[in-house]
């Protein structure tokens, strides 16, 4: 069994061996950036590389960044205590690419991570690839949906195509965005959560918690201005982010985040102290 500091150093690891250098995670305070009020996700630390502000020493990196979701764009809030699978705060894996390898590395070292080192079982992973949006004109990623065949054996019924709000990422109202490519796990007809809602079908993206998402592969190519355009930026990067929270649950086959080595010792030391028997978020 992977414990979480193991999940991270892996992680780490795995991109070291391919040239990436290990960055620290940012403080979830932004530092000159008026944009957040706190740092959402491990690409933030790198706006100014994805804007051609600020050039880095290196051009591939990976961190495991401390993210904070309350507020803004990504607000998380409410799902927080509603299911077992959103937080906060959380800890976001990630590999980073400035204007080097692009969408085929980036989704054969994915799946080669999860399945062949963290050993999940690749039959159970689907994958989402951006479908294009005709009020902006933007493209259907075909090129990542044909890639998914090509550099992984995933088949073709299970790669997946969705809209703006699962596949363009942004950052906040303003900042570098572009498509992404998600990957989803499907932890079997037990897990779904939504089995009391009239109509509800467990599928990728159908909010429940059968299929989960864990790693978002997203290839920046846009800046979004703060009268909405999009400028095309002059290079393109990789961005991904894995959860780690997810990412235990999963290794260490648990049916919530919360049941993990990240989070059992704190609710045990708060059972101890009120003298209260924590039960699991699913039994009680
Ligand atoms: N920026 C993307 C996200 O937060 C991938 O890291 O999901």
């Amino acid at each position: 069994m992977f414990t979480s500091k193991e999940i991270r150093s892996t992680f780490i690891d795995f991109f070291k061996d391919r040239g990436h250098q290990f960055v620290p995670s940012a403080p979830v305070v932004p530092i000159g950036d008026e944009t957040l009020l706190f740092i959402n996700a491990g690409m933030n630390q790198f706006k100014d590389i994805f804007l051609g502000m600020t050039k880095p020493d290196y051009t591939r990196a990976a961190n495991s960044q401390k993210c904070i979701r309350v507020s803004g764009k990504h607000n998380d809030l409410e799902e927080v205590g509603l299911d077992t699978y959103h937080h906060t705060f959380f800890e976001m894996l990630g590999n980073w690419s400035f204007d080097d390898y692009f969408k085929a590395e980036a989704i054969e070292w994915a799946w080669e991570l999860l399945t062949k080192v963290y050993s999940i079982d690749p039959d159970k992973l689907w994958a989402t690839v951006y479908e294009g949006d005709q009020t902006d004109g933007s493209d259907p990623d075909h090129e990542a949906a044909a890639l998914w065949t090509k550099v992984t054996p995933i088949p073709k019924e299970r790669v997946l195509y969705f809209g703006k709000k699962d596949n363009f990422w942004e950052m906040g109202a303003s900042g570098p965005c572009g498509p992404c490519s998600e990957i989803h796990i499907d932890l079997g007809p037990d897990m779904c959560d939504r089995k009391h809602v009239a109509g509800h079908k467990c599928a990728v993206n159908s909010g429940c918690a059968r299929f989960i998402e864990l790693w978002n592969l997203v290839f920046i190519q846009f800046n979004r201005l703060g009268d909405g355009t999009l400028e095309k930026l002059p290079a393109r990067y990789i961005d991904t982010g894995a959860g780690l929270e997810r990412i235990a649950a999963v290794l260490q086959n648990k049916q919530s985040n919360y049941d993990t080595d990240l989070f059992m010792p704190i609710i045990d030391a708060i059972a101890d102290l009120t003298g209260h028997e924590y039960t699991s978020s699913l039994e009680s």
